[in-house]
């Protein structure tokens, strides 16, 4: 099993799109798949859960898992996409004030993980430093860093990098072009940034499908360069 942490100090860049469809593209090579959502804004949850009830997401999500409430596999959702999923609520963002004093949960987190059967887990996380995103950096294999179309989308690359190195040896921080263009990608690579080969393009077919939560169409540009990013990734 390898753990794939989508993460990023900038806001909008394509996080949570890049969790969504790279967790797709990954299920549809035959990889068994839970995506979990660590975000308070629970943009990820939106996209999967958007027919469960708000009363069962709030008695089963990522919050009551981290406090221990519940078992992680109570925590679980089985969706029609072919993923399972592990949700958000608003209320997460009070969890670092809620499990201060309770140094062993991410420690605890990456063990309950570890029992699970999965091919990959694929974390979305807030955009800043925060105890959800500690804690998705500490059980993750592999950190995606998502890098975008201006200068500014730059920012907190190296804090992150440096973040991830802290947070174990073993682990591979790269960056993905996301919504860029074909110049730009070329400027970030100019840059001298650690970037994977695949780059996902700006594309109205990626904010139409996440803001409706609907998947890309087999075959369609969009899809095939979430292909490509899942073929990368899966020989990293
Ligand atoms: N490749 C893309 N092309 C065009 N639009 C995109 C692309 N990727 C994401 N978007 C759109 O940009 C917006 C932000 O994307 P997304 O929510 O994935 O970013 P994020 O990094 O998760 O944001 P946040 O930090 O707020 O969680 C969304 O409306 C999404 O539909
Ligand atoms: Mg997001």
């Amino acid at each position: 099993m390898k753990i794939i942490t989508i993460a990023s100090l900038k806001g909008g860049v394509g996080k949570t799109s890049i969790a969504v469809f790279l967790s797709l593209a990954l299920k549809n090579s035959k990889n068994s798949i839970l995506s979990i959502d660590i975000d308070h804004n629970n943009n990820l949850t939106d996209f999967f859960l958007r027919d469960i009830d708000i009363e069962t997401i709030q008695e089963r999500n990522i919050g009551q898992i981290l406090k221990g409430t519940i078992g992680i596999s109570e925590g679980i959702f089985k969706t029609d996409y072919g993923i399972d999923v592990i949700a958000s609520v608003p209320e997460l963002s009070t969890i670092a004030f809620e499990l201060l004093f309770d140094t062993a949960a991410p420690l605890r987190f990456a063990a309950m993980l570890k029992t699970l059967p999965y091919d990959f887990i694929i974390i979305d996380t807030p955009p800043a430093i925060s105890f959800e995103l500690s804690c998705a950096l500490h059980v993750a294999d592999i950190v995606l860093c998502p890098v975008g179309y201006s200068r500014w989308n730059i920012q907190g690359y190296s804090i992150l990098d440096a973040k991830v190195k802290r947070a174990g040896e073993n682990k591979y921080f790269i960056g993905v072009p996301s919504a860029v263009t074909d110049k730009r990608v070329e400027t970030l690579r100019a840059g001298g940034l650690k970037l994977t080969k695949s780059f996902i393009h700006k594309s109205e077919a990626i904010a139409t499908a996440s803001d409706s939560g609907k998947i890309l169409r087999e075959g369609s540009p969009s899809a095939e360069e979430f292909k490509s990013l899942a073929m990368e990734i899966v020989k990293l």
